[in-house]
């Protein structure tokens, strides 16, 4: 792979700060790039709490290493500056195509034709992303899962154009950064995880419009159940497990019951209707009024550190 020392990061939200953190801590030097001096400030503050907390966790973290680390951070409000000099460059602005179409095109202008180009989207098009670019094969999707820095897995997705080097490039540059790169051969909507997790999610909001049972039963069945087997088995080895032929004889008597609906379930639409969005709002499917939200993704947080030990284990 073309070396990689500087990785430029589109966006330092959510998933751009903490994709940030990691690229560090893989000892890159990382530019990042966002609209405002506050929100580079903020991101700042917290890349440097997952890097404290990341080197105290370490068995010997050496003197000054935290100093060390986030010296090789710089922050750019123009994208012109912010790409100079970068050998990678992953964007991680919000979920609108225009936007990033816009900001690919801009990048294709900017960066050699040996840059690789990767957007962070949860499930655009990265075809669509690429179409129009004097040199799309240079481009691909990497979809870190939230929150970047703990969560291992990240689908490595090819468009119609990727070229198998960008793609081989952006598996190495993960795998230094000691993550998990999955490729997604075809750029389907949604990729892997979320067509899983959705699908998922469409038969418990289905089964819970219906009154099958209530929101934490139903989720009690998928976190006492499924979730404990999926840290071991996924869901095409569980099925060899089972035996094929059991699996052959359930998909034909209970597929034809799932639900297969085109459109989104009448209590997600009732519910977004009346303000009621979830955690951020008070309330949603379950009631989180008085809940922090900080508290409620730390203790998450905390939960999947502990989860992965196991696994690894
Ligand atoms: N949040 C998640 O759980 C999650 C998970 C996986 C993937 N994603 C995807 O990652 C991307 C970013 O999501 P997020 O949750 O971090 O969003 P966010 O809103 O938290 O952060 C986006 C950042 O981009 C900045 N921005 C907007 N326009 C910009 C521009 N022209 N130049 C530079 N910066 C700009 C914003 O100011 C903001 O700080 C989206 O495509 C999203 O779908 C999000």
């Amino acid at each position: 792979m073309a070396e990689i020392k500087r990785v430029t990061v589109i966006g330092a939200g959510t998933m751009g700060h903490s994709i940030a953190a990691i690229s560090l801590r893989g000892g890159l030097g990382v530019n990042l790039i966002d609209t405002t001096e506050s929100i580079l400030r903020d991101a700042q503050d917290k890349i440097k709490k997952i890097l404290s907390a990341q080197i105290r966790a370490e068995d010997t973290p050496g003197p000054g290493l935290e100093a060390t680390v986030i010296s090789g951070l710089h922050t750019f409000l123009s994208l012109a500056d912010g790409v100079a000099g970068a050998d990678f460059v992953i964007e991680a602005v919000p979920e609108n195509l225009d936007l990033k179409k816009e900001i690919f095109q801009r990048l294709d202008v900017l960066c050699p034709p040996e840059v690789t180009l990767a957007s962070n989207t949860s499930g655009l098009p990265i075809t669509s992303i690429a179409a129009d670019l004097n040199h799309p094969a240079r481009v691909v999707g990497t979809h870190f899962y939230m929150p970047a820095d703990i969560m291992p897995l990240v689908e490595v997705v090819r468009s119609e154009y990727s070229e198998q080097e960008a793609v081989d490039t952006t598996v190495d540059l993960l795998r230094l950064l000691k993550k998990k790169p999955v490729v997604v051969n075809k750029d389907i909507p949604g990729f892997i995880g979320n067509r899983l997790q959705h699908a998922i999610a469409r038969e418990a909001l289905f089964m819970l419009d219906r009154g099958v049972a209530s929101a934490r039963d139903i989720d009690d069945v998928v976190r006492y159940t499924l979730g404990l087997r999926f840290l071991h088995t996924g869901p095409l080895e569980q099925r060899d497990l089972n035996g094929l032929d059991i699996a052959l004889n359930i998909a034909e008597y209970l597929y034809p019951d799932l639900e297969d609906s085109k459109e989104p379930p009448t209590i997600l639409k009732e519910k977004v209707a009346s303000g009621m969005l979830g955690l951020k709002s008070g309330q949603g499917l379950f009631d989180w009024s008085g809940t922090s939200q900080e508290e409620v993704m730390a203790r998450k947080s905390e939960k999947l550190e502990k989860l992965l030990e196991l696994m690894e284990s």
